[in-house]
C-alpha cells in the first residue's frame, strides 16, 4: 500500500497566560515581567527555517501550498500586532500561503485583548477563536478565568465589529455546581451572539493541574450527560452541525484546519513544545517531532545553531489506532481508500475489529464511509481501545 501525502498546515504555538487555570494541561505558562516577544518570533522563525531545511535535505514532501495556519496557546492574544505581523511576513517569505487560505489566532476576552482585534483581523488573520468557557460569573470564578461574563459578551460583538465573520465560541461544560439550566444559559448566550462556530467540551480532570489535585465538586455523570444532549440539540436546532464530537459549526464555517488534523493530514509545528507529522511517501514513512517544551529553554536553544527538537517515526503498527484516534472524532468518518492512503496498510487489517464494531452499533457504514454512532462518540475511548495491539 503506498502512502500519499496529504494538505499540510502551519500549527505555531504562544506558551504564555497572563495565569494558569488550575483545570488547564497545555503547555502554557503566566508571563512573568515583560513577554519576550521579539526574541519569541525570531526563534519561530528560526524554528521553521530548521524545519524546512530538514524537508528539503531529506526531501521528506513537498511543502507548500499551506492549507491552513493556526496561531494557538496559551494566548497568542497577548501578544502585539506589530509581532504577529513580523511572525507572519517571516513565515509567508519562507513558506508562502495561497490568499483565501484560513489563518486563526486563539484570544481570551479580556478587554486588553479584545481592543487589538481590528488590528488581528488587518493582517489577515481572518478566523477569530474566542476562549469564552461559560457567561456565568460564578463559574469563571471556579475556572479561575481572568474575564468577566460581561467582557465575554462584548469580545464576541467587538470581534465581528472587527470584522471576524468566522468566529468560534470556546465552551465548556460540566463545571463545578453546573445544573443543567445553567449550563443552557451558556448555549443559549452564544447563540444569541451568532458566532459561526462553538466548540462545546466537556471538562475533563487532567492529570497534573490543580484541579486533579484539589478536584472541585463537579456534577453527577447523569447531569453531564443530559447537558451534553440537551446543548447538542439546542446547538443543532439552532442550524450547527456537529461535524466532530466537540466541533459545531454553520454551514461552510468547519475549522478547516482542525479538519486537516482529524483527516490525518500533515502540519508543521513550531514554538515550545509543539508538534508536528510529516508523511515521506516515497520511502513509506511517517514522522512525528516535537520541540522543546519549556519556553526558556526554547529560547535558549535558539540562540545556539542545535535543531530546536527531535523526531521519532511513527511505527506501521501505531498507525492504525492514531489514524482512527481522529477519524473517528469526525461525523464524516472515513473510507477505506482514506484509510490506506494516509497509512500506507492495507484495509484489511482493521476490517475484522470494524465488522465486531458496526455489528455492536458504534459504528456505522453509509455510502461506503465509517463513522461512530451517537452510541459509539459516548464510549470513543472504549472503542479506540479496541484497536491497540492490531
Ligand atoms: C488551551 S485553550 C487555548 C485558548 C485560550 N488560552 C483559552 O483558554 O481560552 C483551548 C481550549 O481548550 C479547552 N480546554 C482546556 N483545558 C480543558 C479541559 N481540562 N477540559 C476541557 N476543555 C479544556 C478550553 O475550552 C479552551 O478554550
Ligand atoms: S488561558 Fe487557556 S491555555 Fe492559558 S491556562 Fe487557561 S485554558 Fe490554559
Amino acid at each position: 500500500m503506498r502512502l500519499s501525502p496529504p494538505p499540510l498546515s502551519l500549527y505555531i504555538h504562544f506558551p504564555w497566560c497572563v495565569r494558569k487555570c488550575p483545570y488547564c494541561d497545555f503547555n502554557s505558562h503566566p508571563v512573568q515581567g515583560d513577554l519576550p516577544e521579539q526574541q519569541y518570533v525570531e526563534a519561530l522563525l528560526l524554528d521553521l527555517t530548521q524545519d524546512l531545511e530538514w524537508i528539503e535535505k531529506e526531501r521528506v514532501r513537498y511543502p507548500g501550498p499551506l492549507h491552513s495556519l493556526f496561531l494557538g496557546g496559551g494566548t497568542p492574544s497577548l501578544f502585539s500586532p506589530e509581532s504577529i505581523d513580523r511572525l507572519l511576513s517571516g513565515i509567508r517569505a519562507l513558506l508562502p500561503w495561497p490568499p483565501d487560505i484560513e489563518i486563526t489566532l486563539e484570544a481570551n476576552p479580556s478587554t486588553v485583548e479584545s481592543n487589538k482585534f481590528r488590528a488581528f483581523r488587518d493582517l489577515g488573520i481572518n478566523r477569530l477563536s474566542l476562549g469564552v468557557q461559560s457567561f456565568q460569573e460564578p463559574k469563571l470564578k471556579a475556572l479561575g478565568r481572568i474575564h468577566s461574563a460581561r467582557e465575554a459578551e462584548a469580545a464576541i460583538e467587538t470581534a465581528k465589529e472587527a470584522g471576524f465573520t468566522n468566529l468560534n465560541v470556546d465552551l465548556m461544560f460540566g463545571l463545578p455546581r453546573q445544573s443543567l439550566n445553567d449550563a443552557l444559559y451558556d448555549v443559549i448566550t452564544a447563540l444569541r451572539h451568532a458566532p459561526t462556530h462553538i466548540s462545546f467540551y466537556q471538562l475533563t480532570l487532567e492529570p497534573n493541574t490543580i484541579f486533579a489535585k484539589y478536584p472541585p465538586s463537579l456534577p453527577d455523570e447523569d447531569t453531564v450527560w443530559e447537558i451534553g444532549q440537551t446543548g447538542q440539540e439546542k446547538l443543532e436546532l439552532a442550524g450547527f452541525q456537529r461535524y466532530e464530537i466537540s466541533a459545531y459549526a454553520q454551514e461552510g464555517y468547519q475549522c478547516q484546519h482542525n479538519l486537516n488534523y482529524w483527516r490525518f493530514g500533515d502540519y508543521l509545528g513550531l514554538g515550545a513544545g509543539a508538534h508536528g507529522k510529516l508523511t515521506d511517501a516515497q520511502r513509506g514513512r511517517i514522522w512525528r517531532y516535537f520541540k522543546i517544551r519549556h519556553p526558556g529553554h526554547y529560547l535558549q536553544k535558539a540562540k545556539t545553531p542545535e535543531r530546536i527538537g527531535g523526531r521519532v517515526l511513527i511505527a506501521e503498527r501505531e498507525r492504525p489506532l492514531e489514524f482512527l484516534l481522529n477519524a473517528l472524532r469526525l461525523k464524516e468518518g472515513f473510507s477505506p481508500g482514506q484509510f490506506e492512503c494516509c497509512t500506507g496498510l492495507p484495509f484489511s487489517l482493521v476490517e475484522p475489529v470494524l465488522d465486531a464494531l458496526l455489528a455492536e452499533n458504534l459504528l456505522y457504514q453509509q455510502n461506503g464511509r465509517i463513522a461512530c454512532t451517537p452510541l459509539g462518540w459516548n464510549f470513543l475511548d472504549s472503542v479506540l481501545e479496541r484497536f491497540i495491539g492490531l
